[in-house]
């Protein structure tokens, strides 16, 4: 929690821990390095820690575990798939999407959040950039959920289901690839298999690694998001009034949510070789854990950090990453939360709360958010 990442911070700001095995990273500072210094900070868990079955964990054989010059190549490859441009040709469609679901609930006065926009919005765009049926976007969601509930802390039940929901995503997009391959449509599957560097084209495992990555990466992170949006606008209601009144101070609010309340709280890395953070030394192959919500808390990087300011300028904050592997999915997950933002401050008039009831943290070691968000107005 926030209370352990300020006392961290400034008494153990690198510790290590025994039980995890491993390294916790507190500081603005320190985070930032070791996010930036990629060729001392690895991603490629494989080369430190014994190889998984891709099967049962399709993201390992994805960018997000790769060093250059591997990364730098697949990188490319799915930038040419996954533009800017693409992201902005799907606006109307975001629009239409968050249109929808709210139809639902203006007239009843009242919303659970999660359930009703924040979740069914970022699985219904990412499944029609993969070109998933709707009929199987339940499928989907309940596969992506039960894969990060099987985290390594799960129990082995949930571990075993989350390994199944894996194989069943990995079969999926095998046979959506040979679809694809006989016959291409005009979109994001046919294009990732027609992209193109140096006369390469991705591997299968590659491209399936990369669509599961993207339903995994895309969803729960953006629903909390937004979620956590609505939880600091439910703590500082003048800022709902101060939006509405100025639109122009949406995109801002929400980079502000997102170092507030960080989505991803814990990144992963291997040093290659023995280094040293904030004094402590550290050797090569022992696993790092930056924490995110930590960096963006800390008072040496952003004044008044525990405050929610909506204006706050500069506002560098790390809850999309740095570096090479900086979110390539931030266009989007900005575009989704900003339309999302705005149609509920065009269509939710009054005063927004959420009911005094506890609320129910996700219980899981790499997002932070809420499960359930019942929020009202008028
Ligand atoms: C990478 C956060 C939404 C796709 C990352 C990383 C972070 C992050 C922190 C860096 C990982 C690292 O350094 O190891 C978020 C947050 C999101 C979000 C907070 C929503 C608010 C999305 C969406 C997509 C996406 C919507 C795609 C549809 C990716 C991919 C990578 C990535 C493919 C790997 C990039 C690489 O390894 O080069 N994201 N993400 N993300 N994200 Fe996101």
């Amino acid at each position: 929690s926030y209370d352990w990442y300020r006392q961290m911070r400034e008494s153990q700001p690198v510790y290590f821990d025994p039980q995890m095995q491993g390294w916790h990273i507190f500081r603005y500072e320190d985070v930032a390095r070791v996010l930036t210094e990629h060729a001392t900070f690895s991603s490629d868990r494989n080369r430190f820690t014994p190889a998984g079955d891709p099967n049962s964990n399709p993201i390992i054989s994805s960018m997000l575990f790769m060093d250059p010059p591997r990364h730098h190549q697949l990188r490319q490859l799915v930038s040419q798939a996954f533009t800017p441009r693409m992201v902005a040709r799907m606006e109307a469609r975001i629009q239409e999407i968050t249109n929808d679901l709210l139809d639902k609930v203006v007239a009843k006065g009242e919303m659970e959040v999660i359930r009703d926009l924040a979740g069914p919005l970022p699985v219904t765009v990412i499944a029609e950039l993969l070109g998933i049926p709707t009929e199987r976007r339940e499928e989907f969601k309940q596969w992506c959920d039960d894969f990060l509930s099987g985290d390594g802390n799960a129990t082995p039940e949930a571990q075993q289901v989350g390994m199944q929901a894996a194989g069943s995503m990995v079969s999926y997009f095998n046979k959506l690839l040979e679809q694809r391959r006989a016959q291409p449509h005009d979109d994001l599957v046919s294009a990732l298999l027609q992209a193109e560097v140096d006369g390469e084209h991705l591997s299968s495992e590659e491209l399936v690694g990369f669509c599961v990555l993207l339903l995994l990466a895309g969803n729960e992170t953006t629903t909390n998001l937004l979620g956590n949006t609505i939880l600091c606008l439910d703590e500082h209601p003048e800022a709902v009034e101060q939006l509405r009144a100025r639109r122009e101070l949406v995109p801002g609010a929400l980079e502000e949510a997102l170092r507030y309340y960080s989505p991803v709280k814990i990144m992963l890395r291997w040093p290659v070789s023995e280094t040293t953070l904030s004094d402590q030394r550290i050797e090569a192959g022992q696993t790092l854990l930056a924490w995110l919500p930590s960096a963006n808390r800390d008072e040496a990087q952003f004044p008044n950090a525990d405050q929610f300011i909506i204006e706050r300028e500069p506002n560098r904050h790390l809850g999309f990453g740095r570096g090479i592997h900086f979110c390539l999915g931030a266009p989007l997950a900005r575009l989704e939360a900003k339309i999302a933002l705005n149609t509920m401050l065009d269509r939710l008039p009054g005063s927004w709360r959420v009911p005094d009831v506890p609320l129910s943290p996700i219980n899981n070691l790499s997002v932070f958010g809420i499960a359930k968000l019942p929020l009202t107005w008028q």
